[in-house]
């Protein structure tokens, strides 16, 4: 949450949780004076903490259910590594945010240690087999499947994403995890790929 509350005031401010599960953030997101809403494409993963709590709605982060320019903040915390088009989710994050807006999008990189979140490290001899070998190790598939539920996003897709894009100014693209002295990093092909693990794209909606 310092990630936005460093680039927004978050008093007063409207913020939707793309993702957000039954809304792991929205305590202190609310601490902060926010109006909180989350949405989520798994009914199961929304009743996570229980009751399903007001301001929740169903629906793809891909196809927000929301108009254009209706948020003030638009975030989202390890959600694009789990959908097929990510940068289509990128892009409805921020046509839904209101112009001047915040856009905060943060991804796990499929090079870095967790890429293959349960199925890792294999997943650096491939998705498709370290599946396989979770499969055959436990008994079941991972709750992340590679190909349904868990795709390759890395920082150069991120990079070439951010530049395109023509409707928000990029505010900060960094390591989510790494202490200041070390987001160099992330500018550099190759090195970027595997020591980032979390990489964190701030937008400011023109
Ligand atoms: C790893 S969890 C992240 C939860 C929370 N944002 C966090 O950082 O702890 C990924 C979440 O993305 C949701 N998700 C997957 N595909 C989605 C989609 N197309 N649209 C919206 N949410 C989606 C999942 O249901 C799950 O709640």
């Amino acid at each position: 949450m310092g990630h936005v509350s460093h680039h927004t005031d978050l008093e007063g401010r409207t913020l939707l949780d793309v993702g957000g599960g039954p809304g792991y953030f929205r305590d202190a997101f609310r601490s902060a004076g926010a109006t909180y809403f989350s949405v989520d494409a798994d009914a199961g993963e929304l009743s996570g903490l229980g009751e399903i709590a007001p301001g929740t709605v169903l629906g793809s982060g891909m196809q927000l259910p929301f108009r254009d320019d209706a948020v003030d903040v638009c975030y989202s915390s390890n959600v694009l590594e789990h959908v097929d088009d990510p940068w289509r989710m990128a892009e409805e994050m921020v046509r839904i945010t209101k112009p001047g807006g915040v856009v905060f999008i943060s991804y796990t990189l499929w090079y870095g240690p967790w890429g293959g979140h349960e199925t890792s490290p294999w997943h650096f001899l491939g998705g498709r087999r370290a599946r396989r070998r979770y499969a055959k190790v436990h008994g079941h598939e991972p709750k992340n499947k590679f190909g349904e539920s868990l795709f390759k996003v890395t920082v150069r897709q991120g990079r070439r994403w951010s530049r395109r894009q023509q409707s928000a100014d990029v505010i900060a693209f960094e390591p989510r995890y790494h202490p200041g002295w070390a987001r160099w990093t992330v500018h550099v092909p190759l090195i970027r790929e595997l020591s980032t693990w979390n990489l964190v794209i701030i937008l400011r909606k023109r």
